[in-house]
């Protein structure tokens, strides 16, 4: 007799509470069995059709990208030298993992057969995969540049009516992160347009952080949590510390100028989901100073870290900026939460940003060409962080702290700080209790 029968044989002489139980019985099993079942499509569902695969960029990404400095002039030997010196030059250890090629890596026309992109054969005489097989034996990851249009925007062929194709073409390649542009995209809706190639991404099966170029125009910071890991929110970076600079048709922006663009999308930004500032032009002709300030507001701002210079010649001030491990810590911070401008007087803006542990991260840029005079007295100021409820609080705690660039740990918050910013320039601290 097996169990259910035994059960069954016994309720005929027992009284009704355990009749009770033993229909009960027979509706759990029924409604676990349908929990089991809805749980099996719902992972099913899941696995096939939700948009983007899950935690590839818990913290802002952080690599190289070949577009600032070498835009299509890109080839084999180029990639391998960026990858040793990633390694050797500390970059690699600082944190920096994506080695990313823009523009121009194809050739100009699809395989006329297969429809496949094609590497392009004088750049890439061996096609990408050896080139591949290369940066991942230096435990970096790898990155292509596509477009959402019918052509990139340097003129290669674009991803337009390809999307399943391309993602599985990337994904036999094994590469790790993909940026998509949006040149060429005329009567395209931009979140279907992205959506599509995020769901072709997942049904290739390989996990490869989708970095959206849209440079905001479709507001993606409203709906491309999930369809990407980072989204651009401007237009095109410029080794310029202010301003913008026309090129005609187009215009690219100096650091500040996009700087200003961001304070209001810090709500849309978190873990696997980040507002892209563009990538960075540390080392790329600004001075010492601007390169700290471009280098500590990206951090603030819990940008992706994607260096943009021309590592095999970089001097010393450069690799000391790019690879300054505390702001790369600021930039890092497991909470996920972007700084916020607290003020903005005199040319000098003061910026917070909360951190783990009830840290604080806070920075004081000045944007003038005369030297600044600051003086803070953290017991009258009340930066509070309404959006994340967070609260830095110097009449009830103390914080010691640190200046992020000379290292030093200098007074806490019982007495005010006074400190002269050289123009350009940017006192980055951050405050522990
Ligand atoms: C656009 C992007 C840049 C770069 C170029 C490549 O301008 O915004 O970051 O990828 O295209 O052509």
């Amino acid at each position: 007799m097996n169990g259910a029968s035994q059960l069954q044989s016994d309720s005929s002489n027992v009284n009704w509470p355990i009749k009770i139980n033993l229909k009960t019985f027979s509706i759990i099993k029924k409604i676990l069995l349908n929990v089991l079942i809805l749980f099996l499509c719902c992972s099913f569902h899941n696995k096939v059709f939700a948009q983007k695969f899950e935690n590839l960029a818990p913290t802002p990404p952080m690599g190289w990208n070949s577009w600032n400095t070498f835009q299509t002039n890109i080839n084999e030997q180029l990639v391998k030298d960026i990858a040793d010196v990633m390694v050797s030059s500390g970059m690699k250890d600082a944190g920096y993992t994506y080695l990313v090629l823009d523009d121009g890596w194809m050739a100009m026309e699809r395989d006329s057969k297969t429809g496949d992109l094609i590497p392009d054969p004088k750049k890439f005489p061996n096609g990408l995969i050896p080139v591949i097989d290369y940066v991942h034996s230096k435990g970096l990851k790898f990155g292509l540049y596509n477009c959402a249009g019918t052509k990139t925007c340097a003129g290669y062929p674009g991803t337009r009516g390809y999307e399943y194709q391309d993602a599985r073409f990337y994904a036999s390649l094994n590469i790790d992160y993909l940026k998509f542009d949006w040149c060429n995209t005329e009567g395209i809706n931009a979140k279907e347009a992205y959506t599509t190639t995020s769901k072709a991404l997942k049904l290739a099966g390989r996990p490869i952080v989708f970095s959206l170029c849209e440079w905001g125009n479709n507001k993606p910071w409203l709906w491309a949590e999930p369809v990407g890991q980072l989204w651009r929110t401007t237009g095109d970076i410029t080794a310029q510390f202010d301003g913008i600079k026309n090129y005609g048709n187009w215009h690219a922006n100096g650091v500040m100028t996009i700087v200003d663009m961001q304070d209001t999308l810090r709500k849309y930004a978190g873990p696997n989901h980040w507002n892209d500032p563009d990538m960075l032009e540390v080392g790329n002709g600004l001075t010492p100073a601007e390169n700290r300030s471009h280098f500590s507001l990206w951090a603030m701002l819990a940008a992706p870290l994607m260096a943009g210079n021309d590592l095999r010649k970089m001097n010393n001030e450069t690799k000391s900026v790019l690879t300054n491990k505390d702001v790369i810590a600021v930039n890092q911070d497991v909470l996920g939460i972007q700084g916020f401008k607290y003020s903005d007087e005199d040319s000098v803006q003061t910026w917070f940003r909360p951190l783990n542990n009830g840290d604080w991260a806070v920075c004081f840029v000045n944007r003038s060409s005369t030297s600044k005079a600051i003086e803070f007295n953290w017991q009258n100021e009340n930066a509070v962080d309404v959006l994340f409820n967070k609260t830095l609080d110097a009449t009830t705690a103390t914080y010691k702290i640190r200046d992020l660039w000379s290292k030093k740990s200098t007074d806490d918050t019982k007495k005010s700080l006074k400190a002269i910013v050289q123009p350009h320039d940017v006192l980055m601290l951050r405050l522990t209790k």
